[in-house]
């Protein structure tokens, strides 16, 4: 299996080429997050939400990130990494990278509380409950969580170059 270290893994912006994997790789990690083909399409254009994905040399996307900028602030709109590649540092240094291309002040997030996994991720990241949400857009009570990113990388960087 390629690591996280392997000179072949790209960090690029979703491409045209990518979109149906990329449709399936979401609903895989997201299944309660249903979007429309307008929405993906949002996704693509880059004028609303701005994706990022990491892709092999197959271009396989083992690792993505949806998100929505502000003047100072950004909303992480959805993130995921496919299953066998999980827990590698792929989804933490998409947010380092994300944080060094767009500067944000502040980033946000929602995240059912059922999701313990990402919310371990997300509060070993930096980020804190800010409020809770009952019924969030997929049915569930969701968490509002925040970072205010004051270095553009976590403290815990994984050590990935
Ligand atoms: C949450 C998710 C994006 C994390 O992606 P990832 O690439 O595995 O994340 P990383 O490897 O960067 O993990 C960093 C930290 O998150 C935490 N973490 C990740 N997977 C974990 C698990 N299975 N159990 C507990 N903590 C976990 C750990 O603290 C980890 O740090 P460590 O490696 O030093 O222990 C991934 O589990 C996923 O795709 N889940 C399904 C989609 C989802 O729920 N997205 C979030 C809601 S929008």
């Amino acid at each position: 299996m390629a690591s996280f270290h392997s000179t072949n893994i790209r960090f690029i912006e979703l491409q045209e080429k990518h979109l149906n994997k990329f449709k399936k790789i979401h609903a895989a990690c997201l299944p309660s997050a249903k979007y429309s083909e307008e929405t993906y399409m949002q996704f693509l254009k880059g004028e609303v939400f701005r994706t990022h994905v990491f892709v092999n040399a197959e271009e396989q996307i083992l690792s993505f990130i949806v998100l929505m900028i502000g003047i100072d602030a950004c909303e992480i709109i959805s993130i995921g990494t496919i299953k066998q590649y999980r827990n590698q540092g792929f989804a933490s240094k998409m947010l380092n990278m994300c944080a060094e291309i767009y500067k944000p002040r502040d980033m946000f997030l929602e995240v059912e509380t059922t999701n313990k996994i990402a919310i371990n991720f997300y509060t070993d990241y930096g980020f804190e409950i800010i409020n809770m949400r009952k019924k969030s857009n997929w049915g569930e009570n969701s968490f509002l969580m925040k970072k205010s990113v004051e270095n553009t990388t976590s403290e815990k960087d994984h050590n990935i170059q």
